[in-house]
């Protein structure tokens, strides 16, 4: 069931009219407030028809789960013989290799992506941003970068690359951001150059991070394995160690039986949907002073392996647990704004224990208002009506769906 946000005003406008007929009771603003919501909440649930089976559950299309945007990224057609096709009029530069394309309006680029390439071109001494996605590239040499010592960006998404030799790194020691997502390489390349920022690697097939493979790499705020066959083994203890800057890192569509150990404490978003992970340890978001993302979807979390008070942390903004084994939700802190349990075990909701407030200090204080917007419950053991007391607590829901 979902109380969709402008059917929401419009009965928040009608409460008001009907609050100014009664102002006369003199009552307090919070006992009208309340009275209001009380109102409001009649009319909400009279105007609405009632399921005609409650046993049965309520269909889950109609409120699709909102799916992380994931670029389209178009498969390599077969190779073929012909050598990589020459676009356009001969380039104004003379270093310009011939399978590539170099805009006179953009000098420090180097265009080759979508071009059915197979070895890297050397590439010229001006270049710092260097585009090969979408090609057959399987192997990465030193030779093609003798001269690319400039090189800041290298896109290699969506190729067949199984190996990055380490001296290639040596080559190009200014490299920022590293997009090798989409490839077939087993391992996190060696020697990777300690000034990168972002560096991508989901949709490979790796099982394997050399040690030290991120070592001084203080500037790194972007890590992404997503959907590689990482499991607990593959991630020592002080493999993102000196990672201090790191914001983001994505370990999602992975094997990991085990929250990752060692995780760098200003991170602001960790993504560990899809892998076997059934139990948290009771202190382990301890210690993060910035977190506001944590997506667990899509694991084997019941309630025995998720200690109560584990998300009650103060930074925590987006919460997502779907898709687990949960009989009954965590407490979370007053400041959690979006919150996910839908396809779980959950078959109560009681808002009084929910409630990261008691009520009586919501009445009595408005600063106490806990901020959750967002509900997901759908797919539990629950049916319609949402229960009054949840109401009363969070009262910035925008949207619960059941
Ligand atoms: C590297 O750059 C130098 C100077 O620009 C040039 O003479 C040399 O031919 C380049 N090497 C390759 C392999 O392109
Ligand atoms: C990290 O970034 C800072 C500031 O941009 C820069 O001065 C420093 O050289 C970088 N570190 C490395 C290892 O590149
Ligand atoms: C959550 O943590 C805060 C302190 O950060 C604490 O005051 C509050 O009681 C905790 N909530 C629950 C439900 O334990
Ligand atoms: C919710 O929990 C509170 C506190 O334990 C309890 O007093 C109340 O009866 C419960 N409400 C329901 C509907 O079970």
């Amino acid at each position: 069931m979902g109380a969709d946000g402008r059917n929401r005003e419009k009965k928040e406008n009608e409460g008001k009219r009907a609050g100014t007929r009664s102002r006369t009771m003199k009552a307090g603003v919070v006992l009208f407030s309340a009275l209001a919501l009380f109102l409001l909440m009649g009319a909400v649930f009279t105007q609405r028809p009632r399921p005609k089976k409650p046993t049965r559950r309520p269909p889950t299309s109609r409120k699709p789960a909102p799916q992380p945007a994931v670029p389209a990224v178009p498969e390599p057609q077969e190779p073929t013989d012909f050598p990589p096709p020459i676009l356009g009029p001969p380039s104004i530069f003379p270093d310009c290799p011939r399978e590539c394309s170099c805009s006179p309006s953009y000098p420090n680029s180097l265009n080759c992506e979508n071009r059915n390439i197979r070895v890297i071109p050397i590439i010229p001494s001006r270049t710092h941003y260097l585009y090969l996605q979408n090609n057959y590239i399987s192997e990465v040499t030193a030779e093609s970068f003798v001269n690319a010592s400039d090189v800041r960006w290298i896109n290699l998404a969506n190729n067949r690359i199984h190996r990055i030799d380490k001296e290639v790194f040596k080559k190009i020691p200014s490299l920022l951001y590293l997009y090798a997502h989409h490839n077939h390489l087993k391992e996190v390349p060696s020697g990777l150059p300690a000034s990168l920022e972002q560096l991508r690697l989901s949709r490979n097939r790796i099982s394997k991070i050399p040690a030290g493979a991120f070592s001084k790499m203080g500037n790194l705020t972007l890590l992404d394995l997503y959907h590689n066959q990482l499991s607990d083994n593959d991630l020592g203890k002080n493999i993102f160690k000196d990672l201090s800057a790191l914001m983001q890192l994505n370990l999602a569509n992975n094997v990991l039986k085990k929250m990752p150990a060692g995780i760098p404490s200003g991170l602001i978003q960790l993504f560990l949907d899809r892998n076997r992970i059934d139990d948290i340890p009771r202190d382990y978001f301890q210690g993060f002073s910035h977190l506001a993302f944590v997506r667990l979807n899509y694991n084997q979390l019941s309630d025995k392996g998720v200690p109560k008070n584990v998300f009650n942390i103060t930074t925590l903004l987006d919460l997502q647990l779907a898709h687990n084994q949960l009989a009954s939700v965590p407490r979370f802190n007053g400041h959690l704004e979006h919150l996910h349990l839908n396809h779980n075990s959950i078959e109560s909701i009681n808002g009084t224990l929910l409630c990261p407030y008691s009520l009586q200090a919501l009445e009595s204080d408005n600063s106490v208002v806990p901020r959750l917007r967002y509900l997901r419950l759908d797919g539990n053991h629950l049916s319609p009506p949402i229960p009054l007391d949840v109401i009363m607590c969070f009262r910035h829901l925008h949207s619960i769906v059941i």
